[in-house]
């Protein structure tokens, strides 16, 4: 892939980390995730899509990084059998030294990602959809039941998803509709149960004195809910309270049940009861609501009160 670290270097000198599209290097937002952002840089002969990670503090956090990353990612390619768009690091030292690090992508058009495909779409074409990432996700578990060392994690929300050779005039799902797996950033997969990426590293976004807080609290929960492909269905599921489409919820639970039962039989997977999307979403929101607002308190404490640069985009009001 084509990477252009001087472009990313100008950026960084230039960055305004609250206002990120008012730097000098222009940039348009293409997603905020929960912890991070993904923008491409206008004007970019390359059209790429890059994700800013800040969270390492040393080389060897890094290099072992960029290891479970391009493993993680060769994994779900080449022995999962998933779709996703070229993908690459850059990484460099800032002339204070400090580390910079960005998974990129080559760019795909923005509204061919998966929460904004069924606003697009009719309630049909979104079963099918749903349908199709239950079988990429498939795929996933497959691997991981007939592989005696690997276990590997999937984020499966329908953002993490986008419909492959997308034509904007054209917009429809049916079975010649493949699907790109875009959420590659974080690598998820256990060698003989032990994690590859430093897990810590998950939580590396929390202000500091909440950390070993919230370690304690979600840090074991929150990573292994990805091996589980019933907790993973049951995220995706509740993302359609977020979406708001609450009146998808229980066609999608039955199609869910329906795949567990009928093509996922050898997976012994239990039904899922709409009791448990509802607590889920719940609870989830509740604690990303609590997570984003301390890490503005932070942000305020470290730009206001201490004078510090602040490290991490804070995303908007995510509508819930
Ligand atoms: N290669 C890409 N091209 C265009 N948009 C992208 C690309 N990768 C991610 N995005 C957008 O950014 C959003 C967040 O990216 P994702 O990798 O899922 O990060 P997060 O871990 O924050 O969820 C996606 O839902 C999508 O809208
Ligand atoms: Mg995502």
């Amino acid at each position: 892939m084509k990477l252009d670290l001087e472009l990313l270097k100008k950026f960084e000198n230039n960055i305004d980390t609250i206002h990120p599209e008012n730097g000098k290097i222009p940039i348009k937002i293409l997603g905020y995730g929960e912890i991070s952002l993904v923008f491409e840089i206008l004007n970019d002969p390359n059209k790429l899509a890059y994700k800013r990670i800040p969270i390492f503090d040393n080389e060897s956090q890094v290099k072992r990084h960029v290891w479970a990353y391009n493993e993680y990612n060769r994994i779900l390619e080449e022995d999962v059998g998933l779709n996703m768009p070229e993908y690459d690091i850059a990484w460099f030292k800032d002339d204070l030294g400090k580390i910079k690090f960005y998974c990129v992508q080559q760019k795909i058009h923005p509204d061919s990602v998966g929460n904004k495909v069924i606003h697009n779409i009719s309630i049909e074409e979104i079963k099918q959809l749903f349908l199709k990432v239950m079988r990429e996700m498939k795929k996933v578990w497959k691997f991981s039941k007939y592989n005696p060392i690997i276990d590997v994690g999937l984020d499966g929300q329908i953002s993490n998803f986008a419909i492959k050779d997308y034509d904007p005039e054209n917009l429809k799902i049916d079975e010649n509709t493949e699907l790109y797996y875009l959420d590659t950033s974080t690598p998820m997969f256990k060698i003989n149960g032990k994690e590859a990426m430093e897990a810590v590293l998950f939580l590396k976004s929390a202000p500091s004195f909440l950390r070993w807080l919230l370690k304690a609290l979600f840090l074991e929960d929150t990573v292994n809910r990805y091996y589980d492909w019933r907790r993973v269905t049951i995220d995706l599921i509740a993302n359609f309270f977020k979406e708001q489409k609450p009146e998808l919820i229980l066609p999608l639970i039955n199609l869910a049940n329906q795949f567990f039962r009928k093509e996922a039989a050898d997976f012994d997977i239990e039904p899922i009861e709409l009791k448990e999307i509802q607590d889920y979403y719940k609870s989830d929101r509740d604690m990303w609501i609590i997570f984003q607002s301390v890490r503005k308190f932070d942000r305020f404490l470290k730009t206001k009160i201490f004078k510090k640069e602040y490290e991490f985009y804070l995303p908007g009001e995510i509508e819930r």
